[in-house]
């Protein structure tokens, strides 16, 4: 069997790369080990940046999400028993952030897919990436007992942070960074109207907390708690008790609570894999990097890695340039170590480090009180949030 992009992964970001390729008639088959069923089952966050949201579109899948998704013009920053408002279209001359949960996304790219006619292995095995030091790549997996070969022209490795694409690169050229943080987030939906317009990202002497939605009346909540809580320790009335303690008293008193259809704990956690290519291999999304939950910049990170890609994929079937594949780490590498940066100081500024009243949360509130007290200090909050921009292989 054969193609030209080989995708390992059907999350979003493999699925977004190949809708954009075949839009452009640029042929790709993606392997995935998971079933359909599966990926769309993991929860995961669902603030889209502009750029996110115009690579959909482009993508041509972007219906569903026009329809139904929440345009957000600003979130609040709460601390000290207020919340501040960070102006996001005001502060970056028009920009804001989409509302519409990466589950929806998912299933969108996946009837696109559907619909195309292009080939996904679901419930692959055994999948391996040989050759992609040499001008002859292909990939090996398993399906329904058979085993099969693909060959390819490129490998992308969109197969997240457990995957097999990274660790293919050899040891000798690759090199991580990482951060564990010692708390993670509980998060839960629950059928109830959000308890603001807005998102709420609070910072608070009991930990941190966020209200985010999914719809008009469907909330995403989340706690910070230790590490080695469990879920169960966490019945319903417990959870609104505490997330409410940490809000400013005014929207405490709005909160509409309600029985909890989802509830989960996960660690946050930040990394970056250099580089992110090795010669026919390119790392995308998951597979590259992992970033804490608190600057939402997880799916947005990995449709910016997507993009690039895809340019590189035009310049070399639609315009010969093969000159250029050199190029698609590093160009990737600049934005990621931003986003990086904003949500490693977001989680930093926001979160509980330790029990004591000391010097770090004096430093964390001067930090809010700093950034927030002034129209350049919220500037740059706004930027980054609603996202920096996508950079160009060539200038
Ligand atoms: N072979 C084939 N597929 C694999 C393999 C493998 N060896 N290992 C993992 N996969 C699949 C997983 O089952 C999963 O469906 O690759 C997919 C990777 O999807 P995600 O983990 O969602 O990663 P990605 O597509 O990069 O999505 C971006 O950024 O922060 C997050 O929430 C954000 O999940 C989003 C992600
Ligand atoms: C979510 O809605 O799940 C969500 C929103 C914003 C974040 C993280 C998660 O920063």
């Amino acid at each position: 069997m054969k193609t030209q992009v080989a995708i390992i992964g059907a999350g979003p970001s493999g699925l977004l790369l190949g809708q954009l390729l075949q839009k452009h008639g640029i042929n790709n088959i993606i392997v995935e080990r998971r079933s359909g069923e599966y990926v769309l089952s993991r929860i995961r966050a669902g603030v889209l940046e502009q750029g996110t949201v115009n690579l959909l579109r482009e993508a041509g899948v972007s219906d569903r999400m026009d329809a139904n998704g929440l345009p957000h013009d600003g979130f609040a920053l709460a601390f000290g028993g207020r919340n501040v408002r960070i102006d996001l279209a005001g502060l970056t001359g028009g920009n804001n952030v989409m509302i519409y949960g990466q589950t929806e996304v998912t299933r969108d790219l996946m009837d696109a897919r559907a619909k195309s006619g292009a080939t996904t292995f679901y419930e692959a095995s055994d999948v391996r990436i040989h050759n992609v030091d040499s001008k002859h790549p292909y990939v090996s997996f398993v399906e329904n007992g058979e085993t099969v070969h693909l060959e390819c022209d490129y490998v992308a490795g969109c197969d997240g942070y457990h995957g097999i694409s990274r660790q293919t690169i050899p040891d000798t050229i690759i090199k991580t960074f990482e951060r564990e943080y010692p708390f993670g987030w509980l998060g839960i939906i629950s059928e109830t109207p959000p308890v603001s317009d807005e998102l709420i990202y609070a910072s608070h002497q009991r930990g941190f907390a966020l209200c985010s939605m999914r719809s008009e009346t469907r909330s995403r909540y989340y706690i910070q708690v230790p590490l080695d809580e469990k879920v169960e320790d966490w019945p319903d009335e417990k959870f609104w008790a505490e997330l409410k303690a940490r809000l400013p008293e005014e929207t405490a008193a709005k909160m509409i609570t309600g029985p909890s259809v989802e509830k989960s704990i996960a660690p946050l956690r930040s990394f970056v894999a250099e580089p992110m290519q090795y010669h026919r291999l390119f790392l995308v999304g998951d597979a590259a990097h992992i970033v804490p939950p608190t600057g939402a910049k997880g799916l947005n990170l990995a449709a910016s890695d997507v993009h690039t890609l895809y340019q590189l994929m035009l310049k070399i079937y639609k315009e010969g340039r093969t000159d250029l594949i050199e190029r698609y780490s590093d160009t990737c590498l600049r934005r990621v170590w931003k986003a990086e940066r904003f949500s490693w100081w977001m989680t930093s500024a926001m979160h509980k480090f330790s029990d004591k009243d000391d010097f770090n949360s004096r430093m964390q509130r001067a930090e809010l009180e700093y950034y927030t007290g002034s129209e350049a200090g919220m500037t740059v909050i706004a930027e980054n949030y609603a996202g920096l921009p996508y950079e160009k292989l060539e200038p």
